[in-house]
Formats: C-alpha cells, sequence, structure tokens
C-alpha cells in the first residue's frame, strides 16, 4: 500500500500555451493505491461527485493500464475538475508515480510523463503533458515532442477559482487557429522572458512573460469577470495575470509581500460580478510524493 501526493498545476502560463507548466505547493490530489487482481477506483473530496468511477472512464485507468499494474485506487481530490488546475492530471500524475513503484517498473519520472499523459487524454480527448509533467517532476516544466526540460523555480502565486465551469474541450475550441507574425514575434519574446525569469526566480520577469495576445483573449470570453479580476490583481501589485490552463481559474504572478492583498482583491473582483470563487495562495512546489 502506497499514498502519493501530487500537486495541482497550472499550464500555459500565457506565452506558453500547451508547453509551459508549473506544479503548485498547494492544492494536491492525495492517492492511496493496493495491489489488486484488477484496477478498482473510489473517489472522495472536491467535485469527487462528476467524476467516474469506472476505470475505463477515469485518468487513472488508462495509466493502470499502460504500466500493466492493476490495483485499487482511492482518490482524495484536492482540486476540482475543470478547474484549470490540472485536476485530472494530478490524479493521472499519482497513479503514475504510485504504481510505477508499487509493481517496481523502474520507469524515470520524465518517462512517466506520457504514461500519465495517456489517462489526461480519457478526460480532453487529447494527450498533454503540460499538467502531468509539472505535477510528476515539479517546478516549471517546457513539454514538447521532444521530451521535459525542468527548472527548480520558486516564485509566488495566487490562484483564483471561480464558481464556474468551463470544459478543457470548448476552451480548446475558441483557441484561434493562426496568428499574425507581430503576434508571433511578441509570443516568443514574452516566452523567452518568462524562462529566463524562472531561471532567475525573478517574479517581475514571469509576469512580464505571462502576457498573451493569442489564446488568452479568446478564452477570456468563457470567464465571467476576467478582465475585471485582472485588472484589479495588476492593481494590487501582480506582476502579470492569465487564465490557468484551459480556465476558469485566474493566475497570478507577484513578489512575496503582494500575494494577499492580490488574493483577497481577486476574490472581491469576482464578488463584485455576482460570482464565488475560492483562492490559493501558493507558489511554485515540487513533484508528486510517495509516502
Ligand atoms: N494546455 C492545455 C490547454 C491545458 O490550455 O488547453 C489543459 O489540458
Amino acid at each position: 500500500m502506497l499514498t502519493v501526493r501530487a500537486p495541482a498545476t497550472s499550464a500555459n502560463l500565457g506565452s506558453g500555451f500547451d508547453v509551459f507548466g508549473v506544479a503548485l505547493e498547494r492544492p494536491a490530489d492525495v492517492v492511496r493505491l493496493e495491489k489488486a487482481d484488477r484496477v478498482t477506483i473510489e473517489m472522495t473530496g472536491a467535485g469527487s461527485q462528476y467524476i467516474p468511477e469506472d476505470p475505463d472512464k477515469n485518468t487513472v485507468g488508462a495509466v493502470a493500464e499502460a504500466l500493466d499494474a492493476p490495483a485499487h485506487i482511492q482518490i482524495d481530490k484536492g482540486v476540482r475538475p475543470a478547474s484549470g488546475l490540472g485536476s485530472s492530471a494530478a490524479s493521472a500524475a499519482a497513479a503514475a508515480v504510485g504504481l510505477n513503484e508499487l509493481y517496481d517498473r523502474g520507469y524515470s519520472r520524465e518517462e512517466l510523463v506520457p504514461i500519465a499523459a495517456k489517462g489526461e487524454a480519457v478526460v480532453s480527448g487529447d494527450a498533454h503533458d503540460d499538467n502531468v509533467a509539472p505535477s510528476i517532476m515539479g517546478g516549471f516544466t517546457i513539454a514538447t515532442d521532444k521530451g521535459v526540460t525542468q527548472v527548480d523555480a520558486d516564485i509566488p502565486l495566487v490562484a483564483c477559482l471561480p464558481d464556474i465551469v468551463v470544459s478543457t474541450r470548448d476552451a480548446r475550441n475558441v483557441v484561434p487557429e493562426t496568428a499574425r507574425v507581430d503576434q508571433m514575434v511578441e509570443t516568443v519574446g514574452n516566452a523567452a522572458s518568462l524562462t529566463t525569469g524562472m531561471h532567475r526566480d525573478d517574479p517581475e520577469l514571469v509576469g512580464q512573460g505571462m502576457h498573451d495576445t493569442v489564446v488568452t483573449p479568446a478564452r477570456a470570453q468563457l470567464i465571467d469577470g476576467y478582465e475585471q479580476v485582472r485588472e484589479a490583481a495588476l492593481a494590487a501589485g501582480a506582476t502579470g495575470v492569465t487564465i490557468s490552463g484551459a480556465g476558469p481559474t485566474v493566475i497570478a504572478a507577484c513578489a512575496e509581500e503582494d500575494r494577499r492583498k492580490i488574493a483577497s482583491t481577486m476574490l472581491d473582483a469576482f464578488g463584485e460580478r455576482g460570482v464565488d470563487a475560492r483562492v490559493y495562495q501558493t507558489r511554485i512546489g515540487g513533484g508528486a510524493e510517495v509516502f
């Protein structure tokens, strides 16, 4: 019997659509795994009533199949599904790391990323590594078809999750199919600034690099109050604000001393639109831990 804590994550960070991701210190899923003859799943925690326990429809079922590692898997959700905080990826990451250890499969953390992504594909219809990579490896990750590059960055963050549901499928349908060259030039500059900021633990440079004029504006329409919350967070000292993953969570980078004020400002801004929200004062953290 093993217990794995796998962190929630934030993908994209504005300029790194489908590539960048960070592990969050909190919240996290806690998953208990016990060897069994077949895969069975038991769900508890945030939004667990909406997640199927059928192994064919749950992210962890595909992971167990890929590792040929049947188990009884109890998942205590720390973050609700369809939040933009890599909820399904956290469960898939925990299952991949835990089953690899339980069955002594010997895969490295990096090798487990595409295995966990198979679980992601069950719910999103497409395999993305940008959430599973940071949940497994921790820190800031750059996931491409050549593999994953990881940086142990330390940046304070605020993640504000409104009581709105945005499905990843819907959020992907509004992504523009083309971008202008000037937008491409700007995106390359911002992504490079963000990456440098992660290496330097510099919230100013990271925030600056979160700016995106291609995907984020299209998705913002799906989040009631996004512009107001973004402006309020920037006025309270956030160095950058964007949509976390496919949304609806709005994520802000900041200096440590501004974090509390930004968190309450973001909550208030959603409140003024009549939208309930919860906020996580967090930072970039480590990857999945086995107990
Ligand atoms: N990069 C993905 C997206 C994250 O924004 O659609 C969700 O899987």
